[in-house]
């Protein structure tokens, strides 16, 4: 990705910074587009995972929905001129105050997590006299396989309706008169490579349509929530995740009812491999058994590592040229040195890598975290008083 003289553009702009590369972000969403059009699926960005005014301009050009977790990313999706009929609000916790908004805004519908939601719902939409669209989040206790503070579809997790409560709140659904049950939701987590976990969702999402269409209970939408993973240990040959094969799973494996519409919500695999957030190393000091590169980034600019122990690939761009490693003179490469790459904050865990392979890294080289497009700066903190990363992208620098 990092392809032509890379650091002379970044000449200049004071580090740490995400640098967005829109050309990525443009690629995925044709590729997005185009795939899932081939069954006629409609995908909500999960404004959770990078919430940035031109990342957002750029999704909406390409007519997708917004799924949203909080009343202020309900705001930020109509500001940005997402549809309100094409906005998904969910969140185990919704305040009074967000649901007012969002019923204020006439949303799509809401992912409703327990019954107790639900009749708080009602009540909201009762009082503006509205009728609330709903989906009934069911926690389908299926394994996503993937790292256990992003697993969201067990029964031990706090998300969504257990199967055993289903027969109780879709009983209680009936008598609540402003709301309108209008789909079914699921979500079994993020970050999701084992293809297998999403075909184990739709066999489960079957068995849960038959139990409604016994029950003669219509049901218009199903929403399989998102958690398409993306490859952090191999960005440049995997920049486009392969969504071909991921729509096709769920053409093949969900039984559908006649006009039934199926919605995904995706935030990683649309915008993780267009982000980089671009460091300087500030120190290089020798330990005990290792070197420390020591950045001017730290998690408060990328904290997955230190709370997920998430991997993003560490590049110094200061040594490298059209994205290889450079050579010195005689063709030799450069010599390869162990590193841990920590931040500046005062924790342990502030730390991006530990024993990584780089080429001899000093005081001024340019580092890349590769793959920081979701969950990077929209995660950021101001801990320690840090001030607040800015991003750059492309088309500007
Ligand atoms: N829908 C629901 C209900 C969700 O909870 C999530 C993510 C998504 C959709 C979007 O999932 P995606 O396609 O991005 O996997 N901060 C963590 C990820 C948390 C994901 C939370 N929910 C990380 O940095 O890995």
């Amino acid at each position: 990705m990092f392809t032509g003289n890379i650091i002379s553009k970044f000449k200049g702009i004071q580090t740490p910074f995400y640098y967005y590369d829109l050309e990525v972000l443009n690629q995925t969403l044709q590729k997005l587009k185009k795939e899932s059009g081939k069954y006629g699926f409609f995908v909500h960005y999960a404004l959770k995972a990078n919430a940035d005014n031109k990342i957002l301009d750029i999704i909406k050009s390409y007519n997708l929905g917004a799924d949203c977790v909080s009343g202020n990313e309900v705001k930020k999706a109509i500001e940005c001129n997402f549809s309100p009929e094409h906005i998904v609000f969910a969140g185990v916790g919704k305040s009074d105050a967000e649901i007012n908004c969002a019923l204020d805004n006439n949303i799509f519908c809401f992912n409703c997590e327990s019954l107790q939601e639900l009749e708080v719902i009602n009540d909201l939409a009762f009082k503006k006299n509205k009728n609330a669209g709903i989906a009934l989040r069911i926690n389908p206790n299926v394994n996503a396989n993937t790292h256990k503070y992003i697993t969201t579809g067990l029964e031990e997790n706090k998300f969504g309706i257990n199967l055993w409560e289903l027969a109780t709140v879709v009983n209680a659904v009936k008598k609540l008169k402003n709301l309108q049950l209008i789909g079914l939701h699921f979500h079994i987590g993020s970050q999701i490579m084992d293809l297998n976990s999403f075909k184990s969702l739709c066999l489960r999402v079957n068995e849960i349509q038959n139990w409604f269409a016994v029950r003669k209970i219509k049901i218009e939408n199903i929403n399989v929530g998102g958690g398409l993973g993306v490859n952090y240990h191999e960005p440049d040959t995997n920049l486009i995740p392969d969504f071909e094969v991921y729509f096709k799973l769920f053409n093949d494996f969900l039984e559908l009812r006649p006009r039934q519409k199926v919605h995904f919500e995706l935030g990683r695999s649309i915008t993780a491999q267009c982000g980089t957030l671009i460091s300087k190393v500030l120190y290089v000091k020798n330990g005990v058994n290792t070197n420390f590169a020591i950045l001017d980034a730290g998690m408060t600019e990328l904290m997955r590592p230190a709370l997920y122990q998430a991997y993003h690939k560490i590049e110094n761009l200061s040594k490298m040229e059209n994205g290889k490693l450079r050579m010195e003179n005689g063709n030799q490469p450069l010599a390869i040195q162990k590193y841990d790459v920590v931040g500046p904050i005062c924790e342990s865990s502030d730390c991006f890598g530990k024993a990584v392979s780089l080429p001899e890294t000093m005081r001024g080289d340019l580092i890349a975290l590769r793959t920081a497009g979701a969950y990077g700066e929209v995660m950021s903190s101001a801990y320690n008083l840090r001030d607040r990363v800015k991003a750059f992208y492309s088309n500007e620098i």
